[in-house]
């Protein structure tokens, strides 16, 4: 017995070792923690219970038989967060550069079956070479198990990515099909192909942290969420977004009680939408002055900046925020903030957390540019998105609700629960001048004619009223009571039922 306990001990320490004192200390030059500091700020402490703590790889080529690392480059368990169980895997570095190999796969898919199994959330550190280069095809194998697990709990349990380190080559797939991913500045990548193939392929030359760091997938590809300045940074905040979600789609978010009182009168919001409708106004203002405490959680903050998407609650109860943002492209829907707001969209609706829209948008973006993109499939997702969405659904059109975008913005008619309107809305098909011009042809040569019949076309269409005429709009609200109105609506929306019809799943245009 004792002999076993000493060897017991041995086999810890050497597993809470990874790949020894000189790597670890490779690791923390690199403005790196390891896989155990990492999964230490994370979870709450003295709460992280590890499994397969002593599992080995079962390689024997390449002289791996005498290199046997116990935990083979990934520590995986569960523990709490706030007090609330999480399953996770952190992938250690230090070992054979963190790479995957058949059983370190086996290990990731042994904590993903079991967060199914109980319903809790999937937290993946990523820092990894790829494919256990030694292992082959064995080791592309087990990359697949973790693909396929990926997609069977997507929509199922929140399934959150942290990249802070190298992820490369079809390794990328993984966190790409999560939920959520979050990387580090100057310590992170993701690229399918590196800078060298580029160079050989296309002779572009480019730099690691050019191709697929944390600023170019958080602000050109719209691949990553948030970039944060260290794994610390990255890892608290991980714990905040974790507090807004549920632990599964059988469960409600965490309810944060709150001194904030739902009720709270805004005056300053009566002067936030300019006279003026070409002026510009910052529609953060309104999120922060809405949520409970001015917490708002914003994701993908740099990329797509005409729409804002984020979380925040409303009397303690989390919310998904989707605002046309004036400052940028006047609010337009593109390609790009189509995309951005329909994952998010599906992402509320999965997860059974109530979507409050604010909208404040001219129409879609012209141009060849955006037509030649595709902007008739990608701006079709999020039609598509508040479409199918069952979740409740109140939205409020601060300013110009026009076109199209006025249907796809979680309009009445695409089942929105409640929809409001500010005495500045504007809901017409277009804006006056392009109306009149339009209309109007005729009068062209005539600008003094043509500014009389736009303020005409103004008076009549450039207000809530005819929406509000035919029940389009439940109600017109003063802006500084905006919060009280919503938490009222998503209070008498708490038990709403609402289902599709049953179907093997619907075709989003992709
Ligand atoms: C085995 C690996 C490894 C790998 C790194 N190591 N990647 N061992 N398989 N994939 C080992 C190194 O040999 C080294 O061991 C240690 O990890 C640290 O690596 P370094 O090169 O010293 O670190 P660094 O300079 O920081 O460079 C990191 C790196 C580089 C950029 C990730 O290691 C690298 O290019 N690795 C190969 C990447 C790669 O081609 N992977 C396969 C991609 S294909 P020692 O003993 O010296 O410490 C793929 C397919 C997935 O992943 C497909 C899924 C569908």
């Amino acid at each position: 017995m004792h002999e076993i306990i000493r060897r017991l001990d041995e086999k810890r320490a050497a597993a809470r070792l990874g790949g020894g004192p000189r790597r670890i200390a490779a690791q923390h030059a690199k403005g790196k923690l390891t896989a155990r500091e990492r999964l230490e700020l994370l979870l709450d402490p003295g709460s992280f219970e590890e499994w397969d703590m002593f599992k080995e790889h079962r390689c024997v080529d390449f002289g791996m038989g005498e290199q046997l690392i116990p935990g083979d480059g990934v520590v995986t368990g569960y523990g709490t967060i706030n007090g609330r169980l999480t399953f996770v895997f952190s992938q250690d570095f230090t070992v054979f550069g963190g790479s995957l190999s058949e059983s370190h796969a086996e290990k990731i898919c042994k904590v993903m079956d079991q967060a199914m199994k109980v319903g809790a959330p999937i937290i993946g550190l990523n820092d990894s070479g790829g494919a256990r280069i030694q292992e082959g095809v064995a080791s592309l194998g087990g990359y697949a198990d973790v693909f396929q697990r990926n997609v069977i709990a997507s929509g199922v349990v929140p399934q959150i990515s942290v990249v802070m380190g190298p992820c490369a080559g079809g390794a990328v797939y993984s966190p790409a099909m999560t939920d959520f991913i979050f990387m580090v500045k100057d310590s992170s990548y993701m690229f399918v192909t590196g800078p060298e193939v580029v160079k050989t392929v296309t002779h572009e030359e480019v730099t690691a942290e050019e191709l697929g760091g944390a600023s170019t997938h958080t602000i050109r590809s719209g691949v990553a969420d948030l970039a944060f300045e260290n794994d610390v940074e990255a890892l608290l905040m991980t714990r905040r977004l974790f507090m807004f979600i549920p632990s599964s789609n059988r469960e409600k978010p965490p309810v944060v009680p709150t001194e904030d009182p739902v009720d709270r009168v805004e005056p300053s919001l009566d002067s936030l939408a300019p006279n003026d409708p070409n002026t510009p106004y910052d529609v953060k203002e309104l999120l922060v002055k809405v949520v409970d405490e001015s917490d708002f959680f914003e994701l993908m903050p740099d990329h797509a900046r005409n729409i804002v998407i984020g979380f925040g609650r409303i009397g303690g109860r989390s919310v998904g925020f989707v605002a046309n943002q004036p400052l940028v492209l006047a609010g337009c829907l593109d390609i790009k903030s189509a995309i951005k707001a329909a994952r998010f969209v599906r992402f509320c609706d999965a997860f059974g957390i109530p979507v409050v829209t604010f909208v404040d948008v001219p129409g879609f973006l012209p141009g060849v540019a955006q037509e030649y993109g595709g902007i008739i499939k990608h701006g079709a997702k999020l039609l598509y998105a508040y479409a199918e969405c069952t979740v409740p659904k109140v939205t409020v059109i601060t300013r110009k609700a026009y076109g199209g975008a006025y249907d796809v913005m979680a309009s009445k008619h695409l089942r929105g629960d409640v929809n409001f309107a500010w005495p500045s809305a504007e809901i017409a098909v277009m804006g006056p001048k392009g109306a009149v011009e339009i209309i109007f042809r005729d009068e062209k040569g005539d600008p003094a004619k043509l500014i009389e019949r736009e303020r005409a076309y103004r008076e009549k269409f450039a207000n809530p009223f005819i929406a509000g005429h035919r029940g389009f709009i439940d109600d017109v609200i003063m802006p500084s009571e905006t919060r009280r109105r919503i938490a009222r609506s998503l209070e008498m929306l708490r038990n709403k039922k609402l289902e599709n019809p049953w179907r093997k799943h619907g075709n989003i245009p992709l």
